[in-house]
């Protein structure tokens, strides 16, 4: 198997191979849509562009932005997207995904509050609106790299995610497990003292919460029934409802609605159902969280960027060749964010993995909404590459492929190595410190 290149040179190229492939990729010309606004809760986003959560490993030792994650959240103010949903912030210390991950505390929480005035100001003089920012906490769970090396922090042994018997015993106790919601009062509280509108209680890519909602394997209180699989996140927003202030801010989820792998390590999918996605309990989940915490919008995602990064990220370079054309991965995102939209009508739900379809991506964007598959787009690697494609999008109706996202993966191999994070093609700026 090789990699297929992106060739596509017309929006109809995209739709002939997308009908070809069965790839659920619906397009429009009509991208003026992306600028209309979206209630979100109390909160309005100017437009319909979400820039995801891009950690770029270059915060302080102590956990404050350092001066390339100032210089990112500089740019993305600039481009004006309606929201930016800021980078994995870690709950606490022993929790971190490297030495240089963000990580909110008592002590730095000035220089967090520092740059949400900063976004504001600069989109407000740039665009003329500020965007909806959304802080996401986490706990890096079976990812786990404090100090530089893993120290996982694993839900349940599960087999396709452990190929070396390295950390396999280092299994969270349900006392940890209680320990780590609490910290999620304090995260709120400082959130909301950092200027966030809103906070994500992160539950995506295999990170702790996400990996207990598959955890049928965990005996005791947080494994099995799906009461004991949802129980930690849900406990992490009822620690959070205690921590946040009372002036609109909202708790919400990046969610996985498919881990993209089989019953029972897997969420989103069923038993003897192979590796075909089952939307059934992300949707229960989404309602419960709704019913329960009244979260004004979700965001959502598939998939582990370790061991299957096609279903995450779809891409075409790299050392790792899937067995599915990148189009295919785009149209199972696509699918499920639409299964989910039409489930939770009145919910807006943000989309994943835009930046594949590179110079159409906001004609991806427009055909999503158009159609009513999701409110809003996300885009994490084109906003590494060159946010300006919002400017773009608004001023001229397209994105020129010039400044376009390549998918080389680059970025994600800088962040594994645990150095500062960025697009290696578009923004050599990342190399200057
Ligand atoms: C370098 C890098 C850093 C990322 N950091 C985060 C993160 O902090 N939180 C998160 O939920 N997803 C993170 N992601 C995933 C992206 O938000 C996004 O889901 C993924 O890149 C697919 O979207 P795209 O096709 O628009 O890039 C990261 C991805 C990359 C490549």
């Amino acid at each position: 198997m090789q990699h297929v290149a992106f060739h596509y040179a017309t929006m109809e190229e995209l739709e002939a191979e997308s009908k070809k492939l069965n790839a659920f990729i619906p397009l429009s010309g009509r991208t003026e849509q992306i600028f209309q606004p979206l209630g979100i809760g109390e909160k309005e986003a100017a437009n319909r562009i979400a820039f995801q959560p891009m950690e770029g490993t270059d915060g302080t030792e102590d956990g404050a932005p350092g001066e390339l994650t100032v210089r990112r959240y500089h740019r993305f103010a600039k481009a004006g997207p309606g929201l930016i949903w800021f980078e994995a912030v870690a709950t606490v210390p022993e929790a971190r995904a490297s030495a240089h991950q963000l990580m909110i505390t008592e002590k730095n929480v000035d220089s967090f509050r520092r740059l949400t005035d900063e976004i504001r100001e600069i989109s407000l003089k740039e665009n003329g609106n500020a965007p909806v920012i959304v802080m996401q906490a986490t706990n890096s769970g079976r990812y786990s790299k404090p100090h530089g090396y893993p120290e996982p922090l694993i839900a349940y042994n599960c087999p396709p995610l452990e190929d070396s018997p390295l950390g396999k015993d280092r299994i969270v106790s349900d006392g940890d497990l209680k320990r780590f919601e609490e910290a999620y009062t304090r995260a709120a509280r400082l959130a909301g003292e950092a200027g966030f509108d809103g906070m994500d209680i992160k539950c995506c890519h295999r990170y702790l919460a996400c990996e207990l909602l598959s955890a049928y394997t965990r005996p005791g209180e947080y494994g099995g029934s799906w009461e004991n699989r949802t129980r930690f996140l849900k406990n992490c927003y009822r620690a959070a409802e205690g921590g946040k202030p009372g002036n609109g801010f909202f708790l919400t989820s990046r969610l996985n609605v498919y881990d993209g792998f089989e019953w029972p390590w897997g969420f989103g999918v069923r038993e003897g159902g192979g590796l075909a996605p089952d939307m059934t309990e992300p949707v229960r989940l989404i309602r419960e969280l709704q019913d329960e915490f009244r979260i004004p919008l979700i965001n959502v995602t598939m998939g582990n960027p370790y061991r299957n990064p096609h279903v995450n990220r779809p891409y075409d370079h790299g050392n790792y060749v899937p067995d599915e054309h990148p189009l295919e991965g785009i149209g199972r995102m696509m699918r499920g964010v639409s299964e989910i939209q039409h489930a939770v009508p009145g919910l807006p739900v943000i989309g994943s993995a835009f930046s594949y379809v590179r110079q159409w991506a906001g004609n991806l964007a427009a055909g999503m909404l158009e159609g009513g598959h999701c409110a809003m787009a996300g885009f994490g690697r084109m906003a590494f590459a060159d946010p300006e494609f919002v400017h773009e999008l608004r001023g001229t109706g397209s994105i020129q492929p010039g400044g376009c996202c390549v998918t080389c993966g680059g970025c994600a191999k800088l962040l594994r190595a645990g150095t500062p994070a960025g697009c290696i093609v578009r923004d050599r700026e990342v190399y200057r410190l």
